[in-house]
């Protein structure tokens, strides 16, 4: 398949992610662009504290809101969220200060910690950091949302990107425990109230916590069917970034995430007068030969590295060309 192909499928979520500095910000802008150019609507999510994609586009999606991408023909949208303005919101919505950007603090608050078997959880898997917190919840808010066609998420380096995938999973487990717990305190409530005449008031956390772990489920599903979502790999041709990727990959089979593309970017062109380029050259067709033969049954895109910065739409859509 082609990365135009993959575009045409009318997809709900695709990820972006891969290896610190290798491009990820790049292809996640250039594909947004161009699908937003092909007459779908588009949203590109970035939850990066360092505003990655106002930098890209070279404007200015600061400001927290959804902001209209001028500039381009067709629709699309932008969103950068700061995890530390989120974090505030949330520190004043709980009345508890939070001081990193830590979603464990908020798990790890006192009296919830000491839920039944949490602990274990918390463990087995560790609790997702606010930036990924915040990317799974813009998930969640549109995988039932009919308005854009396809929301691009532009993830932060694989560290973040596999806490991210850990997730739904993670959310599940502790809505299940606290659903559990709930159950429990108010069955034991209602005992109570009835033995002493208390008056009963309907309690609705049961079906808020039922509705929270549906949707959950929800957006579970979506980004592990392979006609709705698609995480696109990003690299570069050395051995790092293939052993990082090679990771990734164990990764996104483990949570049966789709992912059926690697970009291999920036790949030094050859020019015999240069020796640098040319040693390059050499070393990076070496690396793709074993990308090849790494990722035998992945589609995999080659793209040069450019003798200048991929800033601004015109060097964009210029890339989305080299891309599709
Ligand atoms: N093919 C290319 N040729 C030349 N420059 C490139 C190419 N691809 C990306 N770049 C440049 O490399 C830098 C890093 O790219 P980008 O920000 O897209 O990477 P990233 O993976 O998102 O980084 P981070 O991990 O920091 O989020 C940027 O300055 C970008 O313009
Ligand atoms: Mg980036």
């Amino acid at each position: 398949m082609t990365l135009k192909e993959l575009l045409d499928m009318d997809l709900k979520f695709l990820l972006v992610g891969g290896k610190g500095g290798v491009g990820k910000t790049s292809v996640a802008s250039a594909l947004a662009i161009s699908l937003a150019e092909e007459g779908r609507r588009v949203l590109i999510i970035s939850t990066d504290p360092a505003h990655s994609i106002s930098d890209s586009f070279d404007k200015d999606f600061s400001s927290g809101e959804v902001t209209k991408v001028k500039g381009i023909k067709g629709d699309l949208f932008a969103l950068e969220i700061n995890p530390e303005a989120a974090g505030e919101e949330i520190s004043k919505a709980i009345g508890q200060p939070i001081e990193s950007n830590d979603f464990s603090r908020i798990v790890g608050m006192p009296g919830i910690a000491e839920l039944q078997g949490l602990s274990e959880d918390m463990q087995s898997m560790p609790p997702p950091g606010m930036d990924e917190a915040l990317s799974f919840a813009k998930i969640l808010e549109y995988a039932e949302d009919e308005f854009y066609d396809t929301v691009i998420l532009d993830t932060a380096p694989t560290g973040h990107t596999l806490r991210l995938l850990n997730i739904p999973e993670f959310l599940d487990s502790f809505l299940g425990r606290m659903l559990k717990m709930k159950t429990f305190l108010s069955n034991a409530m209602t005992m109570v109230k009835s033995l002493f005449g208390g008056k009963q008031e309907k309690d609705r956390t049961v079906e808020t916590l039922e509705a929270m772990k549906e949707k959950v489920l929800i957006a579970r599903d979506q980004l592990m069917d392979p006609s709705k979502s698609q995480f696109v790999k990003v690299m570069i041709p050395t051995m790092m970034s293939i052993f990082e990727t090679e990771r990734l990959v164990e990764e996104l089979n483990r949570h049966l995430i789709p992912h059926s593309f690697v970009v291999v970017n920036m790949v030094n062109p050859n020019n015999m007068e240069c020796q640098y380029c040319s040693q390059r050259y050499k070393e990076h067709m070496k690396n793709i030969n074993y990308i090849k033969s790494a990722f035998q049954n992945e589609d995999i895109v080659v793209v040069e590295a450019y003798d200048r910065e991929i800033r601004g739409l015109k060097m964009l859509k210029q890339f989305s060309e080299s891309l599709i």
